[in-house]
């Protein structure tokens, strides 16, 4: 198999998505492998299912015992150096990047967004798209850069909206989605890459 790409994940949250690309590496010929997981939070989710999965480096850092926010996203930035990572895969982490952060990791930080961007970008994208009232929704995973939720789009899933949807259930149908979406994008990412034409981001080795 040919050599396989060094991935961090960082993670807040329960980890679900890490538990998808987990199992998407678990199935077998993954071009891709998860060195590093890296949370913020000493209650998620995503620690015990990254050391069930027994990832070569599991680490909380916590925000805490940093000056500011540049201090400790730099924190960060050695554990993913250190740890050799070509991608950093952002799965429902929750805190906003410092523009140094992203500038040394430019063009290899992806994230996943519970809507279509770039509609209803921010923390809430469910309950805000629920509360405008869309008949559709669903995620979008893209390039990272110093706005939030801005960075080029590199695919999207649509879900509907139902009648009686809460924001529980819509989040639901749409996590549904990003597990199938989230491993597939990266498993294309780092095997085939692409181009950018402006803000579009053209695959390489055709559509699909
Ligand atoms: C996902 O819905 C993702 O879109 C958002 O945060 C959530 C993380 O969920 N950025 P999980 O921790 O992966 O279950």
């Amino acid at each position: 198999m040919a050599e396989q790409s060094r991935i961090a994940v960082m993670a807040s949250g329960k980890g679900s998505n890490l538990a998808a690309i987990l199992k998407r590496q678990a199935g077998g010929d993954a071009p891709f492998r998860v060195e590093l997981v890296l949370t913020n939070r000493g209650d998620a989710g995503a620690l015990a299912i990254a050391r069930a999965a027994q990832v070569p480096k599991v680490c909380f850092l916590d925000p805490a015992a940093y000056d500011d926010r540049e201090a400790y996203d730099a924190a960060c930035a050695e554990v993913i150096t250190e740890e050799g990572c070509d991608w950093v895969v952002l799965a429902g982490y929750m805190r906003i990047l410092s523009a140094g952060f992203v500038r040394r990791f430019s063009g290899r930080v992806i994230n996943i967004h519970p809507a279509l961007l770039p509609a209803f970008p921010g923390a809430h994208g469910v309950e805000d798209a629920l509360a405008h009232g869309v008949k559709v929704s669903g995620c979008t995973v893209h390039l990272v850069d110093e706005v939030l939720d801005n960075g080029p789009i590199l695919a999207q899933a649509v879900v509907p909206v139902e009648d009686d949807d809460d924001a529980e259930t819509l989040r639901a149908r749409i996590q549904q989605q990003e597990h199938r979406l989230y491993p597939q994008v990266l498993t294309r990412l780092v095997s085939c890459g692409f181009d950018l034409d402006g803000r579009r981001v053209v695959w390489r080795g055709g559509t699909r």
